[in-house]
């Protein structure tokens, strides 16, 4: 049977795509660390993800440290939660051929980033990994006998496609394999990027976590704001500084500067000041943890090498259940 952990076991990771940003802070990795009291937590670098688009080997791996260091600025405890990479636990890749075997092209043709990019007429960018995507994170979810997996409402369908994995192996090998949850929190679920629209690495709209304060104030004074005049009253459910500015704001604080919008005689560099020093304070201590990090990179690897082991163990036992199910 299932090889069922004492507390519910979560699991998510971010891929090693872009430099973290707000949005994956708020929609991703702080409610996944928020689960450490409670759940027997799993994270990882999506490398095998970040290789159906990054092509510059250097790159991929400054990305790669660049987002284990994250998990550790922000409170990963690696005492109590497995870190790794995903290309050191080949298990995930040995499960993903066989849940393969049973996802329909059909299924796979209904993935939001296939069809994205079909719908750009980005072909070329198609490769046999973008298409089978949905698959290897299935296998990375499923691997783990995951509960439940944090994640923004992006990735909701991704989760369910691995639930939908799930039930069919049960249904046609018997019970073999842990039904995952996403779990998303709808007030983070689409941070907004400083043109309003979701923040995201591929428009260009989003605020970097590790910009040093000047830099970061400057992401912030970028924000795209209407012509209203200083002296007059503003709309704060309809201004993209108030948005973010709510994300980090005590309920106390945002109905302040909610008031203050509707008031009149808030310019909106006012408001971005505001919302950019709620910011700087939160990551104050992140940031110095994360230089300290950078400044002692072997540190960062002898937690991703320990946390493989963890995870390697795990996923065997699942994937020696799973060969013997399917008959190898
Ligand atoms: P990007 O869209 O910038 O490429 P990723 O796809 O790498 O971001 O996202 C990593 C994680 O962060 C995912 O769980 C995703 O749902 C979450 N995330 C990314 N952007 C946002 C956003 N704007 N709002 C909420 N969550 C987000
Ligand atoms: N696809 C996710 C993203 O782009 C990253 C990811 C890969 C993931 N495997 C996962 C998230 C497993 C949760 C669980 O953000």
């Amino acid at each position: 049977m299932t090889d069922a952990p004492t507390r519910p076991r979560a699991l998510t990771g971010i891929q090693p795509s872009g430099t973290p940003h707000i949005g994956n802070l708020l929609g991703a990795i702080e409610p996944a660390l928020a689960l450490q009291d409670s759940h027997e937590c799993f994270f990882f670098v999506a490398s095998y993800h970040a290789l159906t688009t990054q092509r510059d080997p250097a790159l991929l791996r400054e990305r790669i440290f660049e987002v284990a260091a994250t998990w550790l600025a922000l409170g990963l405890d690696p005492e109590r939660t497995v870190l790794w990479n995903q290309h050191a636990v080949p298990e995930v890749t040995e499960l993903a051929w066989i849940l393969g075997c049973l996802t329909s092209k059909s299924t796979l043709d209904k993935a939001h980033a296939f069809k994205d990019a079909v719908a750009q007429g980005k072909t070329e960018v198609i490769n046999a990994g973008l298409y089978t995507y949905p698959v290897l994170m299935a296998a990375d979810i499923l691997a783990f006998d995951t509960n439940v997996v944090p994640v923004g409402k992006d990735q909701k369908q991704h989760v369910e496609m691995a639930r939908d994995m799930a039930q069919r192996f049960n249904r046609i090998y018997g019970e073999t394999l842990v039904v995952p949850e996403p779990s998303i929190q709808e007030r983070v679920a689409t941070v907004p990027g400083i043109d309003g629209r979701k923040m995201s690495k591929s428009y260009g709209n989003h605020i970097e976590l590790w910009l040093p304060p000047k830099k970061l104030r400057k992401r912030f004074m970028a924000i795209v704001t209407d012509a209203t005049p200083l002296e007059a009253p503003k709309d704060p459910d309809t201004c993209n500084v108030f948005a973010l500015y709510r994300l980090f704001a005590t309920p106390e604080q945002a109905a302040d500067l909610a008031a203050r919008y509707r008031a009149g005689g808030l310019g909106y560099g006012h408001a971005k000041q505001e919302v950019f020093e709620l910011v700087d304070a939160r990551l104050r201590e992140p940031r110095e943890r994360y230089l300290e990090l950078r400044a002692h990179p072997e540190r960062v690897e002898a937690i991703l090498e320990a946390g493989a082991e963890r995870a390697r163990r795990v996923a065997r036992r699942t994937l020696d259940r799973v060969r013997t199910a399917v008959g190898l």
